[in-house]
Formats: C-alpha cells, structure tokens, sequence
C-alpha cells in the first residue's frame, strides 16, 4: 500500500527544510530549483485539500499570512542588551586588562566574530518548534513578528535535534536578520522599476522588510538570518563555553557566522579587527565592526553586566567613513524643544552604505569654530545610525564668493525671538508649542515608536493636521474621526481608519513609555524607565520636588530641573489631564514594596576587605534594604564602607567628604535598619 497522506505530507516537509538549509545556509543545493519547486507544490496541494493537517512550522507558512494591523509586545524571557563599543586599540587593550585583572588570569580565550548591521530577533523553540519570534525592542519589549520570520527561509521552523543527545525543551536563540547585499540592490532595483522609494542601506531594507504587517511582503524579500547566541534555555544545558554553544545551535541546523574564531590574548583580537576589516567588502553581508567574547561561560557570569550591556563583550567597531562634497546652503531646523540647528544641505554624496545630503552643524559655536562657509568643499562623515557630520573643510578649495551664514535672530518658522541660556551654545525658539515646527515634532514624538508608537502617524501628516489646525496638543488626536481624517491629502477611508485604530491601540500603555511621550527636555528613554520605577504612580512623579527627583538614580539637579518646569507650566498638566481623559491609561503599579524600605535609594560604595562578612553579602543585604551599590564614589555617593586596605576610593570619599563607615558602624547600621519598619 502507498504510503498515507500524513505520511506524505511529513515526508515533503522532511525533505523541503533539508534542502532549504541546504540552499539557503550550506549554500550547497543538493537538487534543482525545478525539482524543489515540485515537492513544494505538491504539499500545498495536499495541505489545502487536508487543511486540518497544516502545521505552523510547515515549509508553506514560509510564503506570509494575511496582513494584520499591529504587532503584539513581547516581554523578552531575559532581556536583550546591547554592547559596549571600542573605537581604537586602546579601548581594545584597556578591555583585556580589565577582563583579565577581574579573572585574574594571565590570558584570556576569547570567541570573536564579526558585528552583522542588521537588526536584532530572538526565535524562540519549544520542543524544537519554532513558535515566537520577536524584534529586540528597547531590549526588554520587543514586537512579535514571528510570522514574518516564518518567511525567512534559512530560520529553521523545526530544529534539526536528532544530532544531540536529547531535544531540547525550551530555548531561545539570538541573532540578526540581514538583507544580503546582492539582495539589497536587486530589491532596490525592482523598488526604482516600480516608482517604489529606495532603501537606504541594507539594514534599512532588512528593518523595513520584517516590520511589515503584511507578512506576503516580507516573504517577497531576501531575508536572512545569524545567530550569535542563546537566550533563555529549558530542560537543557548548553556547552559552557560560548564557541561550543554556536556549535550546537550548528547542529541544530541554526545558521551561524562562518568567520568566528576562538583566539587568545588582546594581540589575537587586534590580528582578527585587521584581517576581518580586509574581508569586510567581499562579505556578502554589511558589517560594522567585530565582537568580542570571553568564551568562558563561567567567566562571562564572574564578569556580568554594567547596566545595559555586558561586561564580558566588546564590540570594535571599524571607523567612520568620509567623503567630500560642496555646501550648497545652510539652514535651520527648529527641533522638539525649540533648539535651532544650522544645517548644512550638501550635494548627494554616497557615505557610510547611504546617500547623505544633509548634515549638522550641532549649533552656532560649532559652526562658527569650523567656519564652515556656502560653497565650500567639506568632508562628511558618517558611521551606523549616527547623523552624518561634517568631519573638515578643505580650505584650500574654499571660492571667492563663499558666503558666511549667520543664525537667525527670530524664529524662521514662527517668527518669535530666539533666546539664549548665557552657559548654552543652542539658540532656543521662545514660541513654545505655539510655534508649529514644535508642535510638530513634540506630536511626532509622543507617537513615536518608543512613545505612544502610533503607527502610520508621519511627517506628512503630522504636517496637514497641524496646519490645518486639527491637532494643536498631543490630546487633540483622540478626537480625531473618520471624516475629519478621510479629507485629508493622500488619505483614503481604509487608511484614516488605520489610523483611528492605532490611535485607539496608543490608548493602552506604560508609565515609563507615557513620561518619554511627554517629551521633557532631558527625559530620555532610559530616564523616564528610571522615573516610573522609582515613582510606580504618574502622580507620585508630578508631585516630586528637586531633591526627591534627584533620589532617582542617574538624576541630577539639571534633569530634575527640567521636569519641575515642564508641571510647573499649566498648559502642560492640562494635556496630560485631557490625555487622561481621553482614555490613555496603563496599570499603576501599587507604590512599590522598594520605596518603603530603610535605605530606599541610598547609594553605597564598598571598598576594601570586610573580616566578618563578604563584598557579595554586603551588597545583597544592602540591596535588599532599598539601597545601591556602585562602583566607584561620586558627590550622589551617600556613604563610603572602608574595609581594611581600603585604597583610592577611600582618599575619594575624604575629597569629596563623603560619609565613611568602618565595618563595625557598616554592621550596626545593617543590624538597625534590617530590624526597623519599612519607613519612607
Ligand atoms: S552579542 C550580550 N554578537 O549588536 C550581547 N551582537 O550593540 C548580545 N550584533 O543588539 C549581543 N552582531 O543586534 C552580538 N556577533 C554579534 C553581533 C551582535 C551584531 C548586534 C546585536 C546587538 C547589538 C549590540
């Protein structure tokens, strides 16, 4: 008898991902495209004569889904981070002594491959099926594009794990998805056929092509994908070194880099920075530098993490690329915050993989000490995602008839006068969100992606609404309606509804994204996560004063200074009650247990050897009771724990008349304040 129809379908699935990873990660096709495409067709036939036996990680999920409207977050199982850069040797050499003083070992092994420019996923496998797939985010949230990923065709959608000992249960697995280069310029050539706009760079088109809601779309494009590492992993234990751990997800049929090595000492990693810098244009893919990795697992845990990045890592990246080109004219540009930019509008020059006609000129001071002139013959450099600068001028091409530009004294989108701090070089705009280029960009960013991201809220029609005066506040756009949007330019019902319905998804959102969408001057992303974990409330956050501002840490008196203002201006709570009003809202986390604690928000500096006690157990015991311990004693230092031998930072904490604690006064004020209440 032939075999049954679930057998044939697992047989041709068996078969399709054998040979993709064949093609698409060996690069060693085992058969032809025609016999590949039959096997192909043949289970999309069965699968819609039997749809009940379709399967998400079936090789036909591969060609997209039907478009939908948002992505879902995704709180990643452990967070993604970032890393720290070197730009020269001696960052370089300054990263191994501090890895090998920390080890105490003489030589390090280190696990290097090259930085991919990319953007960052992590696929998450359980029992080898490839069920998530997620953007990194702002590292702890990211968007769930697992079905966009499906259309990736060297991510396996089953793990090949018969070659291990035992399946493994739950795992993630990190890497990069990449735009290869020769697909980068056959995608932009089709984009130019069709009278499409054309990607920048290949990260660019990667970025676009997976953040798409149509996942047909993302299919149509040359995807790929690299792993560099592991996430969370269940019921398994991964090899403890990381070389060995690339291996294994080798094994499993995950694609890795082809040039990592593992190298030992600082002299292999320069040798590695050079040679992979000569390979770096005959790479299929763009890269922007090379990691570095302690390969010892157990190494990488002693080492740890500094905020956001890992201290067992270091990325070296290659320099900026310049190239010359002439200033046509100089402009300005009036920001979120009313800060007034001179920029400088070049002839089209390729630089850093993009095509740049703008560049800063940061401010007046910086233009001035440059002398940068209309009509001169400039370099312009330009690295990752970074505003392209003018690096010089070549004075000797300067023409006769260069002319000098001077900054405006008013406004020259609004017209009021521009303002001053005498200790500032930015010339400010003082028509506040009466003036339409700050109202524009502060609507810009409350919907942007990190803020309120409200998707499809651009330039253009930012643009329309505020010149039509629709929206003058960032409340104003949840009273927008269908009609009031259907009429404007390039704006169909199906769209405007679009936009509706992302404007009511906004409503729904955290404090921390919330206090970045308010756009205070100072209050970044990082900042305003800062200040909605210490304040848990919005209204614990409006009612803080300067000094308890300043408790929160990395907040100093110029930050805290820029929030008072902005709740002292009336017009600014007003919005946020209208924002309230209109619905905007996320859970109030009940004030934290944290808050409460004895030595809430004091911050410790241990130093020293303690006899009774040691440095790991004092910081728990410290941290458990609310307070911080860093690393090195600055004025926010509250108190300095000398142990014996206590060296530099003990003379620091004298300088700067820090409080000092010997150890007997360290353990009494533990004993008291592990025995006392939580107080505030
Ligand atoms: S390791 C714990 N390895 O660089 C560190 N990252 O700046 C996790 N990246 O978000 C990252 N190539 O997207 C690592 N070989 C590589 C990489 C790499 C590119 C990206 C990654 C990350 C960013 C950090």
């Amino acid at each position: 008898m032939s075999e049954s129809v679930p057998q044939r379908i697992a047989y041709l699935r068996g078969e399709i991902e054998r040979h993709n990873f064949q093609y698409h990660t060996l690069d060693a096709p085992l058969i032809s495209d025609a016999e590949f495409d039959a096997m192909f067709r043949e289970l999309q036939t069965l699968e819609m004569q039997y749809p009940s036996l379709v399967t998400p990680d079936s090789p036909t999920q591969r060609v997209g889904a039907a478009p939908r409207q948002f992505f879902t977050q995704v709180v990643h199982r452990s967070p993604m981070l970032s890393l720290n850069n070197a730009f020269n040797e001696e960052e370089v050499r300054a990263f191994d002594v501090r890895t090998r003083e920390t080890l105490g070992v003489a030589e390090v092994e280190y696990s290097v491959e090259p930085k991919f420019d990319g953007l960052a996923v992590t696929l998450t496998y359980r029992d080898g099926i490839f069920v998530q797939g997620a953007t990194r985010g702002d590292g702890e949230v990211g968007e769930d594009v697992t079905q966009n990923l499906r259309t990736v065709r060297n991510i396996p959608l089953r793990l090949d794990s018969g070659r291990l000992d035992k399946p493994i249960p739950f795992i993630e697995i990190r890497g990069e998805v990449l735009m290869f280069k020769v697909d980068f310029i056959a995608l932009n050539r089709q984009q130019a056929d069709k009278g499409d706009k054309l990607f920048a760079n290949p990260r660019n088109a990667a970025a676009g092509s997976l953040r798409q809601l149509n996942s047909r779309i993302t299919s149509s494009r040359h995807l790929s994908f690299l792993a560099y590492g592991a996430g969370a992993v269940e019921g398994f234990t991964l090899p403890d070194t990381h070389a060995e751990q690339l291996e294994c997800l080798q094994k499993l049929s995950v694609p890795v880099p082809q040039e990592r090595r593992v190298l030992h000492g600082v002299d292999g990693l320069l040798a590695y920075y050079r040679e992979i810098g000569e390979l770096r244009n005959k790479l299929p893919y763009e890269i922007d530098g090379v990691v570095y990795k302690v390969n010892n697992i157990s190494q990488q845990t002693r080492l740890g993490y500094v905020s956001r990045a890992p201290r067992f890592a270091l990325a070296h990246k290659f320099p900026a690329e310049e190239a010359l080109t002439t200033v046509l004219d100089i402009e300005v540009q009036v920001g979120r915050t009313g800060a007034l930019t001179p920029v400088a509008r070049l002839a089209p020059v390729f630089v850093g993989g993009v095509t740049v006609t703008n560049a800063t000129l940061h401010n007046e001071e910086e233009l001035r000490r440059k002398d940068i002139r209309i009509g001169d013959t400039v370099s312009v450099r330009r690295a990752g995602d970074v505003i392209p600068e003018v690096a010089r001028i070549l004075l000797e091409r300067r023409p006769l008839d260069a002319r000098e530009f001077n900054m405006p004294r008013t406004c020259p989108v609004c017209g009021a006068h521009v303002t001053k701090q005498p200790d500032e070089a930015i010339w400010r705009c003082s028509g506040g969100l009466f003036c339409p280029a700050q109202r524009k960009q502060a609507l810009l960013h409350f919907a942007s992606r990190r803020a309120l991201d409200i998707e499809g809220l651009g330039e253009k029609l930012v643009d329309q609404l505020v010149e039509q005066q629709l929206v003058h506040t960032p409340a104003d756009l949840y009273k927008l309606n269908l009609q009031v949007l259907a009429q404007l330019e390039r704006m169909g019902e199906k769209s405007a509804q679009n936009l509706l319905d992302a404007i009511e998804h906004s409503k729904q959102t955290t404090l921390a994204r919330f206090i970045y969408a308010l756009g205070i001057r100072n209050v970044g992303e990082a900042t305003a996560k800062e200040l909605a974990r210490h304040f848990a409330t919005l209204d614990n956050f409006m009612m803080a004063d300067e000094t308890r501002l300043q408790l929160v840490p990395d907040i100093g008196p110029v930050v805290a200074q820029s929030i008072t203002t902005f709740f002292a201006e009336p017009h600014n709570i007003e919005v946020i009650a209208q924002l309230r009003a209109a619905g905007v809202q996320w859970t109030e986390q009940a004030e934290k247990a944290v808050q409460l604690l004895p030595l809430n928000a004091k911050i410790f500096v241990l130093t020293g050897t303690l006899a009774s006690l040691s440095r790991d157990e004092a910081k728990s015991r410290l941290e458990k009771l609310g307070a911080r311990v860093t690393g090195s004693v600055s004025q926010k230092t509250d108190y300095v724990v000398a142990g014996t031998e206590a060296g530099t930072k003990l003379s620091k904490a004298q300088e700067l008349n820090v409080a000092v604690l010997d150890e007997q006064q360290f353990l009494k004020l533990l004993n008291n304040s592990e025995m006392s209440p939580a107080s505030g």
